[in-house]
């Protein structure tokens, strides 16, 4: 299938969750980053310090986000004179959400679409505050028209994974029914599609085609009908979002990477109508990997001709130091509090 995909002109990434913290590592020189401990300061309201000379502002460490398991972006996309946000995933916890949200002091009045990459407590917890909170920024600048939530609808009653003595379960994913509670639009996509006048495409089902690439292993889903958990490790439901930034190519949101980053970034460029990828961003689930998957991960990423990685949530160290040894110059880990700026 292929996309209706617009091109873009620019794009805004808001890291507002991510496993990693890093205020003060440099970004390669073609990635513009914002947030780091000077950064933090020169955006703070307050003025400057009394009794400290001709110093001007102060670090205030309770402004400096934190981390969580999980990932959560606010992605705005601009176009001419048009300007749409969408929210990739909402983190794993209600009240981390809002604290980052608060400290980034983020416009999330602009974010019109939630999108859940798949169901997985870690990318789905903050979501009913995410709701609540979106709708009441919406409602304070006038905008009447509350959040619409784009699922899958294969929503599992539990996920959970093989322990080493049983099965060890995730807390359960918001029901379709909380998030309507909530305030949320739900609307429930199997398929791939594109929202918010063509200028993101949200996937459908991502072809396994590596060999390598064998989904999450041990992993479970309860299924309440069967009162039985079965084998779930191809984490079907998982799915990616995409821009085209005009002159660069394809960006690519990944929430965990479960059906292998590699897959997900070839799919991109079939829906992309053969753009090339300039970056891929989000979770690359290579943090438990064999060491093989991981080298031939970023091997297949390289022969792709992807320009920037910005690896977070469950990509791991390791992956990260792969890529930095076969590309060097492209790797620009995903941290939270940052905000990325592309043209
Ligand atoms: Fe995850």
């Amino acid at each position: 299938m292929v996309s209706q995909l617009e091109e873009i002109d620019s794009l805004e990434v808001l890291v507002i969750n991510d496993n990693e913290l890093d205020p003060i590592s440099r970004y390669p020189p073609d990635v513009t980053a914002i947030g780091n401990l000077l950064h933090i300061a020169l955006a703070s309201p307050e003025g400057p310090p009394q009794n400290r000379g001709e110093c001007i502002k102060e670090v205030k460490m309770d402004q400096i986000c934190c981390g969580s398991h999980g990932i959560s972006l606010m992605i705005t996309a601009t176009k001419g004179d048009q300007k749409r946000t969408i929210l990739f995933d909402t983190g794993p916890e209600e009240s981390g959400w809002e604290r980052n949200v608060s400290r980034l002091r983020a416009d999330i009045s602009q974010v019109e679409v939630i999108m859940l990459s798949h169901w997985h407590r870690d990318h789905s917890g903050g979501m009913l505050r995410a709701v609540e909170m979106i709708n009441e920024g919406r409602k304070a600048v006038n905008k009447t028209s509350p959040v619409t939530v784009d699922l899958q609808p294969d929503r599992p009653d539990y996920r959970g994974f093989l322990g080493p003595t049983g099965i060890i379960s995730l807390e359960a994913d918001p029901t379709f029914n909380e998030v309507e509670k909530a305030g949320g639009v739900v609307v429930k996509n199997a398929q791939g599609h594109t929202v918010l006048d063509n200028m993101f495409y949200i996937s459908g089902e991502i072809p396994r085609v590596t060999e390598y690439e064998i989904g999450l292993r041990r992993a479970m889903r309860f299924v309440n009908e069967q009162d039985k958990w079965i084998e779930d490790t191809l984490i079907k439901d998982e799915r990616y979002l995409m821009v085209n930034l005009k002159e660069r190519g394809l960006v690519v949101f990944t929430g965990c990477g479960h059906a292998g980053v590699v897959n997900t970034c070839k799919n991109g460029i079939t829906n992309g109508n053969g753009v090339p990828i300039y970056a891929a961003m989000g979770g690359f689930h290579l943090a438990d990997a064999e060491a093989p998957t991981i080298e031939n991960s970023v091997r297949d990423l390289k022969d792709l001709g992807i320009k920037l990685l910005f690896p977070g949530h469950c990509s791991g160290w390791r992956a990260k130091y792969e890529i930095e040894k076969q590309m060097p110059g492209c790797l620009a880990p995903s941290t939270v509090g940052t905000k990325f700026t592309f043209v």
